[in-house]
């Protein structure tokens, strides 16, 4: 008999700990389109606060911040004096999004000295570009949400490499998704071609639009930063893992249950 239950959660129910993170994620989240699930948005913050515990400091970026769903969520999870850097091209649907981008952030308390706005093509961004725009600060948090082909992915990946601070994290979105299963390819040819960097967590799907997001860091803060996630969310963490052979990593998931055996 199964002896394991399991529980199904809403993403309402899970809190970063940041008063502002969370605040936004229950008023202001679901107005601002985007398409990270809230979910995501609430273990992402809650990874910037246990940063900010550990004295982990920096600012964060994001490639693909469309009108701001997420960036926002990030940014009110800064600490005084850290930026918030928006990437995009910001010329889908309409050149009118850059502008959407930021009236949303003002809108939603995120103002013009904490966010830098870069309108630009992250398939031809330099890593001296981008530490250049952060006053030369490496980035403590990226969160890849741009071109979803292989070429960019892997364009954009070995850009996060590159600049993000050795205690950073590179959260990746998109993956596993029915929609983009080539993907997959992109992130294990840079896990094998990267050993000091590892997958920490998979976040689990909300639906096909707010889906599974791969969390990255350094393979030597892999065990500080776990222990610190298993502590935030315990009761999102799926019995089961993820094994990408031979690493195991958490899964983070709104539906911890398992199949029942009888
Ligand atoms: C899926 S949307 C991002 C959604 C947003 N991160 C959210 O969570 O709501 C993808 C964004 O990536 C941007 N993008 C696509 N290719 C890009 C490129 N080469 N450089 C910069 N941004 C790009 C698009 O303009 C679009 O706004």
């Amino acid at each position: 008999m199964s002896t394991y239950a399991g529980k199904v959660m809403t993403s309402a129910e899970v809190r970063s700990g940041v008063p502002a993170v969370d605040r936004y994620l229950a008023e202001g989240y679901n107005t601002v389109p985007g398409m990270s699930s809230r979910f995501a948005a609430a273990v992402c913050a809650g990874l910037l606060r246990i940063q900010s515990e550990m004295g982990v400091k920096g600012p964060i970026a994001e490639v693909g911040s469309f009108e701001g769903r997420f960036f926002i969520a990030l940014a009110h999870a800064l600490k005084e004096g850290e930026k918030a850097l928006g990437i995009d091209l910001f010329d889908w649907p309409n050149p009118e999004v850059k502008d959407r981008f930021e009236a949303n952030c003002a809108r939603h308390g995120i103002g013009p000295d904490t966010r830098i706005t870069w309108k630009t093509d992250s398939r031809t961004l330099k890593a001296d570009e981008l530490l250049e725009k952060l006053g030369g600060r490496r980035p403590r948090f990226i969160h890849v949400d741009g071109e979803h082909s292989r070429h960019a992915l892997s364009r954009d990946l070995e850009l996060a490499a590159s600049v993000i601070s050795p205690e950073g994290i590179v959260v990746l979105d998109d993956m596993l998704h029915p929609g983009y299963p080539t993907l997959m390819v992109t992130v294990h040819e840079f896990l094998a071609a990267h050993p000091e960097m590892t997958v920490l967590a998979i976040i689990d799907r909300e639906t096909i639009v707010a889906a599974t997001k791969f969390v990255l860091c350094r393979t030597d803060w892999f065990k500080r930063y776990e222990e610190a996630l298993l502590k935030a969310f315990p009761d999102n963490v799926w019995p089961m893992g993820a094994d990408f052979e031979p690493h195991w990593c958490l899964v983070l998931s709104l539906d911890t249950r398992l199949a029942a055996i009888t």
